[in-house]
């Protein structure tokens, strides 16, 4: 029986470009969507632009043309990139849509009907030369606990603490510079804090992958908080019903587009909205995102759905993030690439879908682009090994036998092949990528090893050989089908040209059951593949860096909203200057300090602690990597310098409260630094 399944990616905002970073998410889905095809099961795969909410409406004002303006030009873009990458969604669609419009505001009646809204008056901070309400990362202020300037409104990225806006010293306005005030406003609620036994049976019912539900059980146990869906005009947005001046926050909505994408899908395809998303719809619906957005769809998104009589999604799958030679991706390195910079050097999408599909494995870590490995692995997997058995022998059928495949081979090794087919399967099924491209790549060395003991070349040159020649190149032939076959999830396009070059239908996963026939006539072979080379990898890093950064952008409101439940509030992105401001230079607090107390710690091969004075009442406890330069007993009662503003770190031997300055390279040290005589602990060092 085909199954009916809907997938959806998370919807990329509407402001900005797509990177490498997305493309881990969309890419992922794609595959799997493609395998669900290939099985031959019902699937539509739609997705959207994100396109409301503050940053948007800044973003659109500033570069002096309407909202609306901005998400078509960006509904282009994002198109032509997945297009490019060739992730084909059934329907790309966006968020200020009449469908999300109408499916937006009915399942907000049906929550208030439900009696899970509330409303509430708040008081938030409103730049009074915008007259507007400004969102959380839209001031900046002092922290509240370690005097860091120029921090955001929800949390100090020097110390990490996260706070209300109202705690922030000195805030200003990021809009406008302007002093913000504090103003009372009728916020809308919806009931979370309500809806606790309903999740905890929901998240348990393996809708969500161990992980997930792990994660999702510390928030439980944190409790759960009534969630703010409401905003204040001027915001770009949906009017929220009897409510003028109230729109929806961006996240209501959001989800809500997955819905409207499908109705408008329905429309032009003829399909039953109702089938796929009535309370005991027999479909199944997934949802890829982004670890960093579950606790929009563990929780607020089946809680929505469930008090507005719809159904729940059958799975969410959530994935990691994208590092680049092992970190975060990186202006100032040249590894934040974006999906158009990626194709102007490198070419070919299939690469990138290759390598990224080996390292997917369906779990929630973090997956690693390796540049170099990239160029390594792709060049070996798929030109030297993939294609390679296609290339060694397809020659001598055009040549030697009119292009006809000749007879099976009696060896095992085509149904070593296809004794395969259902590891792989279940492989892709699971979202293991990374499994099933092992295994096939086994099958592609085994078909290599074949090739390399029969040597066709040979066979060609002596008299009488002719038949074993052609059976061991049809043999090749077949299993290289099988391998397409088998990758086609990952490289549709250089299966289109295979399927092309041996002349045979689109291929679907039944066909393992069927082999090439003897007398089957296939096309001359033509060059497939090209090895990527390291100086094209060179190039889009060099094109992608960036010296000199732009003066910090607030950041996106949505992304940091739920900061106080979402832990992995974490950008993707880090825009780490070359260059530091003296501002930023200024937010290091550096002291002197007299080491009042100085010892080994048993089990640390190259720690000392040290008891540090630095005029406050309490001395500060410091672990240092010095055991190899000093005795303890010769540190104490010496003045050094320490960063009296580092976030305390939890060390396996206790907390450390700072770090001293202490200099070293091959030449030797490490050498503590010492202040001149005079300098009196407590100092502020500048
Ligand atoms: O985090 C993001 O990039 C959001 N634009 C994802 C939205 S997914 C869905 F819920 F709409
Ligand atoms: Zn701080």
């Amino acid at each position: 029986m085909p199954r009916k399944i809907l997938v959806t990616s998370a919807l990329p905002y509407a402001n900005g470009s797509i990177h490498l970073g997305h493309l881990v998410e969309y890419i992922q889905t794609d595959i799997w969507v493609r395998f669900q095809k290939m099985q031959g099961h019902s699937v539509h795969y739609v997705c959207a632009d994100d396109t409301h909410g503050t940053p948007i409406m800044l973003r659109a004002e500033k570069e002096g043309i309407t909202p609306e303006q901005l998400i078509d030009r960006v509904h282009a873009e994002h198109s032509a990139d997945f297009a490019d990458f060739l992730v084909e969604f059934d329907n790309y669609y966006s968020t200020n849509s009449e469908e999300n419009r109408v499916l937006a505001s009915g399942i907000y009646q049906a929550l208030q009907a439900a009696g899970k809204i509330a409303s509430k008056t708040i008081e938030q901070y409103f730049d009074p030369v915008k007259n507007m309400f400004l969102p959380d990362r839209f001031i900046k202020g002092e922290c509240p606990k370690c005097h860091a300037k120029d921090q955001y409104g929800d949390s100090c990225e020097v110390c990490g603490a996260t706070y209300n806006p109202t705690e922030l010293i000195n805030p200003f306005s990021a809009v406008s510079g302007a002093v913000p005030v504090r103003k009372e406003t009728e916020h809308f609620f919806f009931k979370l804090s309500e809806c606790g036994e309903f999740l905890q049976n929901w998240t348990r019912s393996g809708s969500l992958q161990n992980e997930a539900a792990n994660k999702v059980g510390e928030w439980f146990e944190s409790g759960l908080s009534d969630w703010d869906i409401s905003r204040d005009a001027p915001y770009f947005g949906f009017e929220i019903p009897d409510a003028p001046g109230k729109y929806f926050y961006v996240w209501l909505d959001a989800p809500i587009g997955y819905m409207a994408s499908f109705k408008n899908l329905c429309g032009k395809a003829g399909l039953d909205f109702d089938e796929y998303w009535k309370q005991d719809s027999t479909t199944e619906l997934y949802h890829f995102i982004g670890k960093d957005i579950l606790y929009f769809h563990a929780l607020f998104w089946p809680a929505t759905l469930e008090y507005s009589g719809y159904r729940k999604p059958t799975q969410v799958f959530a994935h990691g993030f994208l590092t680049v030679n092992g970190e975060k991706m990186s202006k100032s390195r040249g590894t934040f690439i974006n999906a158009r910079s990626y194709l102007e050097h490198v070419k070919n999408p299939e690469y990138l879908r290759y390598y990224y599909a080996a390292k997917i494995n369906g779990t929630m870590e973090d997956i690693d682009l390796n540049l170099e490995d990239f160029v390594a692995r792709v060049n070996s997997d798929l030109v030297g090994k993939y294609v390679n058995i296609a290339s060694r022998t397809a020659g001598f059928i055009s040549k030697n036998f009119a292009g006809k495949l000749g007879e099976a081979s009696a060896s095992d090794i085509e149904k070593n092949s296809a004794a395969k087919a259902e590891t792989i399967r279940n492989s892709y099924e699971a979202r293991d990528f990374g499994r099933a491209l092992r295994e096939i790549m086994a099958l592609a060395d085994v078909a290599n090893q074949y090739i390399a003991d029969k040597k066709p070349w040979s066979l060609a040159k002596e008299e009488g050989k002719e038949e074993e020649l052609h059976i061991v190149c049809s043999t090749a032939l077949r299993l290289f089908r099988d391998l397409t076959l088998y990758l086609k999830p990952v490289l549709p396009e250089l299966a289109k040209q295979v399927e092309a070059f041996l002349n045979i239908e689109a291929l679907i996963w039944d066909d393992v059951n069927v082999n090439l026939a003897s007398g089957h006539t296939i096309n001359a072979y033509q060059h497939l593949l090209t090895r990527v080379e390291p100086k094209q990898i060179e190039a889009m890093v060099e094109a992608n860096k960036e010296s000199l950064q732009p003066i910090p952008q607030a950041h996106s409101e949505q992304r940091h909203a739920q900061h106080q439940q979402n832990e992995a509030k974490a950008e993707i992105v880090t825009e780490e200057p070359a260059y530091i401001s003296i501002d930023d230079f200024a937010k290091v607090d550096l002291r002197i300090a007299k080491i009042v107390n100085a010892e080994h710690v048993e089990g640390a091969e190259k720690l000392l602690k040290l008891t540090l004075d630095i005029g406050e009442e309490k001395p500060r406890q410091v672990f240092a990597g010095i055991k190899s330069a000093y005795d303890p007993a010769t540190l104490v009662g010496r003045l050094t310098v320490m960063v009296a503003n580092l976030a305390p770190r939890k060390m396996k031997f206790g907390l450390s409260e700072g770090m001293v300055l202490a200099a070293s390279d091959e030449r030797g040290g490490p050498f503590i630094l010492a202040p001149d005589a005079g300098a009196q602990p407590g100092m502020r060092v500048k």
